[in-house]
């Protein structure tokens, strides 16, 4: 196995900042002026993650492509992080949310369009109930409330290094003991993690019944193949089994299927046959404009309705002003009709896997001690040379500089990945062309580093 050199990578680093300082003037200029009026001159804080001395400034996207403000043009495969799955600016998209800003963009009264996405996600997911939030992150929030008010059960399940949005009770792992303690980075944490949440890794179906065995547990939020510390795939016959236990020990089985619907037009649970008891899909399913999703089986959305009292329908804790507004419903409905179809799903798959051998190619003939993982049209390389099970095992093999590095290089070379991991997405105007465009550069940059 090839082993990286540190001092080596370092003098690569400071040679590709300066290659992208020097090619981005105006981006550095709008940087400065930036910093001004916000923290590190960003409009949201884990802006300042890019890889760089300053972020890209966009100019415009579209389909599969931006263009930043010094003029040059980059193949996203970061895609906002699965909020631009439809592609930048899907044409039916913007075409709704033209007619639609004509006809009223708020009123806190329903459309005709949400029956139409109501009984979509019906056809696409299998639950029959549904509910409409800004963000995946609500949607979430207002799902473990649910659970909790129903069960009257105190705790929620998560599997160790999850990321469901900032949600409290999700920024939680397990010390070297086994206890529930706060995830590094978890700010300001209301109470103690251990009093909301329990935690087990992915795949170990004993740590899972353990901790539902305590009575304690209200629901399971789950990924259905965790993808935000890397893709994790479950094992064989784990969601089974995940199943089985949740339904045995009473607690609800809320698959949060956000980043898995790259996994087909029904997600991972269609495509795998799952049978949650509730559903929660957002970032891409409105093309880009804000708007998420959750589905109820009809047993808890019974439930559900006969434990909340009308008069206080609004002051539980579930809702937001802006939630299920015209907009989102008008762009749910067309992208999910006319973008992320099943045709787009039967040609963005094939280039997630073109992607996915790409990389794989290049480890194999470096002899790179690294992995890629695929899942639908999304793909991932780690830096171990297997799979990992869980959340754990792929936090362990987390290296920020090295995948800072290979960032920085694919940036410079017209290529975006997300800031957050070593992930690939393809959205329905991703082309062969863009993903071996990746193959050359990351060939490139594996050749030079693993070079002595
Ligand atoms: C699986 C999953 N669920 C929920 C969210 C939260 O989405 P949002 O930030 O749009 O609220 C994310 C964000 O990355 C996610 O990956």
């Amino acid at each position: 196995m090839r082993q990286l050199d540190r001092t080596a990578l370092r003098a690569l680093m400071r040679r590709e900042d300066e290659r992208f300082v020097a090619a981005r003037p105006r981006s550095a200029e709008l940087s400065r002026a930036a910093k001004d009026s916000m923290p590190s001159g960003v409009p949201m804080s884990w802006m300042a993650k890019w890889p760089g001395a300053f972020p890209v400034f966009v100019d415009s996207a579209q389909g599969a492509h931006f263009t930043d403000v010094d003029g040059h043009r980059y193949v996203d495969f970061c895609l906002g992080d699965t909020g631009a799955m439809a592609g930048h600016s899907p044409s039916a998209t913007v075409e709704a949310v033209d007619k639609q800003l004509a006809r009223g963009i708020t009123s806190m009264l329903p459309t005709e369009d949400a029956v139409a996405v109501g009984a979509e996600l019906q056809r696409r997911f299998g639950l029959p109930y549904w509910q409409f939030t800004l963000t995946a992150t609500d949607a979430n929030r207002h799902v473990i409330r649910y659970a909790r008010h129903v069960t009257r059960r105190p705790k929620v399940l998560v599997f160790d290094y999850c990321y469901h949005g900032s949600v409290d009770e999700a920024f939680a792992t397990l010390d070297a003991t086994g206890h529930v303690v706060a995830r590094r980075g978890n700010i300001g944490a209301p109470v103690p993690p251990s009093e909301t949440t329990a935690v087990a890794q992915f795949n170990d179906l004993g740590g899972l019944e353990t901790a539902l065995a305590s009575g304690e547990i209200a629901c399971v939020l789950a990924e259905p193949a965790m993808t935000n510390i890397g893709i994790v795939l479950p094992d064989p016959g784990y969601h089974q089994e995940l199943r089985e236990l949740t339904r045995a020990y009473g607690a609800w089985l809320i698959i949060d299927e956000t980043h898995t619907l790259c996994a087909g037009p029904g997600g991972y649970t269609k495509a795998h046959a799952l049978e949650p008891d509730v559903l929660v899909v957002g970032k891409s399913i409105a093309g880009g404009i804000p708007a998420a999703a959750f589905g109820l089986s009809a047993e808890l959305s019974e439930q559900v309705q006969r434990r909340v009292e009308l008069e206080d329908i609004d002051v539980g804790g579930i809702g937001g002003t802006l939630a299920g507004n015209a907009l989102s419903l008008a762009t749910i409905r067309t992208t999910l009709a006319e973008v992320l179809t099943d045709e787009a799903f039967s040609r963005m798959i094939p280039l997630g896997d073109r992607w996915a051998d790409g990389v794989q190619g290049v480890i194999d003939a470096h002899g790179v001690p690294w992995h890629v993982t695929r899942l639908g049209c999304r793909a991932e390389y780690a830096f171990s040379p297997t799979l990992p099970r869980n959340g754990a095992e792929a936090a362990a093999c987390d290296d920020f500089e090295l995948q800072q590095y290979l960032h920085l290089f694919a940036l410079n070379r017209g290529i975006l990945l997300t800031p957050f991991h070593n992930m690939a997405l393809m959205c329905p105007e991703t082309t062969a062309e863009d993903v071996d465009l990746h193959t050359a550069v990351f060939e490139e940059c594996v050749a030079e580093l693993f070079a002595s």
